[in-house]
């Protein structure tokens, strides 16, 4: 996507040929900034930090943090030292598992000298393979967009989303984003309700500016306000992300995610959700009791960051002194609220004969 009008990847091996460049995700929207990461270490602590986030990017973010481990020591126990690292860094989102496995795949039988480029070429090949996935994701997604369209006797399509699920919490596009930004590019009229996505507001931050950079027309909303517009007819479909979507197709994603498919369900609203086969964990079942939900530090939820007026960007504590805090990360919505999975497959049922269909070669996992 474009950033002031140039093309850029979310992720990226600088000129060096192996420090890897990342956009500094915390200090948007109100600042654009790059970093440059060169150790292991870095890319925890980017990934922890959410520097780097959203599923498919801590996927890619992780394997390239790997490449960096190797470079410095490229022993079995360093490889198995730093996907320890990496994966203790966010619990969620099941993509940043499955990258790990794809480089110590493609590692593992290699003689030392030869196992950074191998890290180094598959990681680059897991980014690659997330456009593409990304982007035929919008091709399925944007069918369902012009139905509606054609439907519509007059306005745009109201889409709601949540979260960010965007081109920056990929390498390039979006998961749920994806449809939209072909929809707007196809000249289709279209306008986004985006959720701000409390407690730290990926909606408002993100989502927002990603779709303003593009000139998508949106409108950023209270994360209590869907059910209101849905049951005023504003909103024409729900198309959200996934960090994890279990073997029956429940869906794990950003808290407040399950708040807004029962209000779709109750006002009749199609709730769709993007994802790549990355995301799908053919391990479980139930998502409501496996999948581990992080939850995150109380300041997340306690205070809120923004522009003062004169420029400055400062943390206010919005909670009182002494009052309890909890800040789960993400929530389960189970399949039978799910309209359809928008994947690079198609659009599929909720269910395991849906997903099991459609990626049969990664179904074994299945229990
Ligand atoms: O905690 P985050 O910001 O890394 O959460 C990930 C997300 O942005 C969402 O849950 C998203 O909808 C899935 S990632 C495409």
């Amino acid at each position: 996507m474009k950033v002031d009008g140039k093309p850029t990847r979310t992720i990226w091996l600088e000129a060096d040929g192996w420090s890897i460049g990342i956009i500094d995700q915390t200090t948007l929207p109100h600042r654009f900034t790059k970093q440059r990461l060169t150790t292991l270490d870095d890319m925890a602590r980017a990934i922890k930090s959410m520097q780097v986030r959203g599923a498919p990017l801590i996927g890619v973010a992780a394997a390239y943090g790997v490449c960096l481990a190797l470079r410095a020591d490229s022993s079995d126990e360093n490889l198995e030292r730093a996907c320890a690292a990496l994966l203790a860094t966010r619990p969620t989102a099941i993509n940043l598992k499955w990258a790990l496995d794809e480089i110590v795949a493609a590692v593992r039988n290699q003689p030392r000298e030869a196992r950074i480029a191998a890290a180094y070429r598959r990681a680059a090949e897991i980014a690659d393979e997330d456009v593409a996935i990304n982007q035929a994701i919008g091709h399925h997604g944007l069918k369902l967009i012009e139905d509606i369209a054609a439907r519509k006797n007059s306005g745009p399509v109201n889409v709601l989303t949540h979260c960010n699920a965007g081109w920056l919490a990929v390498v390039d596009l979006g998961s749920a984003t994806a449809p939209i930004y072909l929809a707007h590019d196809k000249g289709i009229g279209i306008h986004v309700w985006v959720d701000e996505t409390r407690p730290r507001n990926q909606g408002a931050s993100l989502t927002a500016w990603e779709l303003g950079q593009h000139g998508v027309p949106h409108t950023v909303i209270a994360d209590n306000t869907g059910g209101h517009l849905m049951q005023h007819g504003m909103v024409d479909m729900v198309i959200v992300g996934t960090d994890r979507v279990t073997a029956q197709g429940d869906v794990c994603n950003k808290i407040g995610t399950y708040l807004k498919a029962l209000a779709a369900k109750d006002n009749g609203v199609p709730f769709y959700v993007a994802l790549p086969s990355p995301t799908i964990d053919f391990t479980l079942s139930d998502g409501l009791r496996e999948i581990p939900i992080e939850q995150r530090g109380a300041e997340e939820q306690s205070t809120m960051t923004g522009r003062t007026p004169d420029g400055r960007i400062e943390t206010v504590q919005i909670v009182p002194d002494g009052s309890a805090v909890a800040n789960y990360a993400f929530d389960v919505t189970p399949a039978r609220l799910i309209t359809g999975l928008i994947t690079e497959r198609g659009v599929l049922k909720a269910t395991r004969e849906g997903l099991t269909a459609a990626f049969p070669e990664r179904a074994g996992g299945n229990r």
